[in-house]
């Protein structure tokens, strides 16, 4: 087993976790790769070809490296006592109790990691952020870490990472950058270097930076702020269009267009979900208050509470112009998952969609290509009304109106004609994202209703 230049475990084989680490296994094949975690039934499928997510590109990628220095285990223990690198990628939720209930990130399962790592370890290593943490969560970790008995040293790195799900892999091979923090010691120096040459492997120089560590904590919640408040100022402006006859797509071109702004981020939408933007804005929030920054906390606040007007209005939109009811009316949800090319629901704008059109008495069907057993899962509970169906044309049998919740490319080239046929009429069509093309779907029939834009009515 000597065979290996470095020893590297990862704890938490998670959306970050299981990608990045398999990226680093298939660039760097003198290295050991440890990917650890406490759910077996993860674990399990990591080491199957049906892996636990659905990630574009992600099952090449374990297979180029898996059992060559590429390992999925439960054993812990072990991957700790084994490695002097360790990457910790568990889940850093809101917390849902006690003091910063609904803003404050949950840090049980980190610390957890911390305590287990300090147990197993006989050696010195190098413990690496790779979950989004509060800023000066690295010191409670030092403080944790290095409160032992036994004489051994924890330097703490933060390494956020940037990817996106459904271009996990593409972010990974070629990210716009790395970001790697440390103390400004000459301990942290060293093990600051120790990280960037992991990287170095694929990543050019320049697009590796370095900081202090504090720095590098609250970037990566700054960067998912900003992306998220993007999409915030898009979809207010999508509010003012549809009362001014301005096209939001239109807008957003001309100021795309200013290279100050720049184009990405500005598709309007139902509202951002996934996992991290609303946890991270929360997350900032509560930093902000706790050092009596009320200000701050208010500004980021209101980047949250403009997704959640999007949504509202979203379903309003839809009662308001099926006559003001839709009970008993079938309503087809074109897409479940949060963003195209994931089968990732968490915190999807499909959720509450799905059920505030419960509540009020219609029945949804609900297809997604990826998405549907975490659809089925999130929607536990929500009352029995609902259908899910992996054909998008048995989703829109008889429905009264379409809602387009996600983006996937394959609803573009689907046959209109033949699913306006499948349809009760008048058939109402809601683009939640924008993607169809919208005079040719008024052509066939249907009532069509973008976001930002002057609806194309029959009537
Ligand atoms: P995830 O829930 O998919 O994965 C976390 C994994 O950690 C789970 O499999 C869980 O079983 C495991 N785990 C929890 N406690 C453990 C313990 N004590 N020991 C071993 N394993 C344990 O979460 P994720 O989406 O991979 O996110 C992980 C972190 O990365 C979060 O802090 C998140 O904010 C951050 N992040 C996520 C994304 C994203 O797009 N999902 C992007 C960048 C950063
Ligand atoms: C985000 C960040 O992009 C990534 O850098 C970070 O590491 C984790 O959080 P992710 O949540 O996976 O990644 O997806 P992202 O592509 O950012 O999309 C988030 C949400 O915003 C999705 O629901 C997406 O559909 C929505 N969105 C995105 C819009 O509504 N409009 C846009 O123009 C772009």
């Amino acid at each position: 087993m000597t065979m290996f230049s470095k020893k590297i475990a990862c704890i938490g084989a998670g959306y970050v976790g299981g990608p990045t680490m398999a990226v680093i296994a298939m660039k760097c094949p003198q290295y050991k790769v440890d990917v650890v975690d406490v759910s077996e039934a993860r674990i399990k499928a990591w080491q199957t070809d049906q892996l636990p997510i659905y990630e574009p590109g992600l099952l090449e990628v374990v297979k180029a490296a898996r059992g060559r220095n590429l390992f999925f285990s439960t054993d812990i223990s072990t991957a700790i006592r084994e490695s002097e690198i360790i990457f910790v990628s568990v889940n850093t939720p809101t917390k849902t109790f006690g003091e910063g209930a609904g803003k404050a990130a949950d840090l049980q399962y980190w610390e957890k990691v911390a305590r287990e790592i300090l147990r197993e370890s006989k050696s010195s290593k190098i413990v690496i952020e790779k979950s989004t943490l509060p800023v000066k969560t690295a010191q409670t970790m030092e403080n944790i870490l290095n409160a032992n008995g036994k004489k051994i040293r924890f330097e703490v790195i933060s390494n956020p990472e940037f990817l996106a799900e459904g271009s996990a892999i593409q972010d990974l091979l070629e990210p716009d950058r790395v970001l790697i923090g440390s103390r400004e010691t000459p301990e942290g120096l060293r093990a600051r270097q120790e990280i960037v040459e992991i990287y170095a492997n694929w990543v050019p120089r320049e697009k590796i930076l370095t900081s202090n560590i504090w720095s590098a904590e609250l970037s990566k919640l700054v960067a998912n702020a900003f992306l998220a408040q993007r999409i915030s100022s898009i979809n207010s402006i999508s509010a003012l269009c549809e009362k001014t006859d301005a096209n939001v797509q239109e807008v957003a071109r001309a100021v795309g267009m200013d290279s100050r702004v720049g184009s990405r981020f500005l598709n309007a939408s139902v509202g951002f979900g996934g996992s991290c933007f609303k946890k991270d804005i929360l997350n900032l929030v509560y930093i902000s208050e706790s050092y009596g920054l009320n200000e701050v906390a208010r500004y980021w606040e209101s980047v949250l509470q403009m997704n959640e007007f999007q949504e509202a209005r979203f379903v309003r939109m839809i009662i308001r112009e099926m006559f003001n009811t839709i009970v008993g009316k079938r309503i087809a949800l074109f897409g479940f998952a949060f963003k195209a090319d994931t089968s990732d629901t968490r915190e999807s704008p499909a959720i509450h969609i799905a059920r505030k059109l419960l509540e009020e008495k219609s029945h949804v069907a609900i297809t997604d290509p990826k998405a549907l057993d975490n659809a089925r899962i999130d929607l536990a509970g929500s009352g029995s009304d609902a259908d899910f169906l992996e054909d998008p044309y048995k989703a829109a049998q008889g429905a009264h109106a379409i809602a387009i919740m996600t983006e996937w490319a394959l609803y573009r080239s689907l046959d209109w004609e033949k699913i306006y046929k499948y349809m009760e009429k008048p058939a109402f069509l809601f683009d939640g994202r924008n993607i169809l093309d919208h005079e040719r779907l008024f052509e066939i029939g249907f009532n069509v209703y973008p976001l930002g834009r002057p609806p194309l009515k029959h009537f």
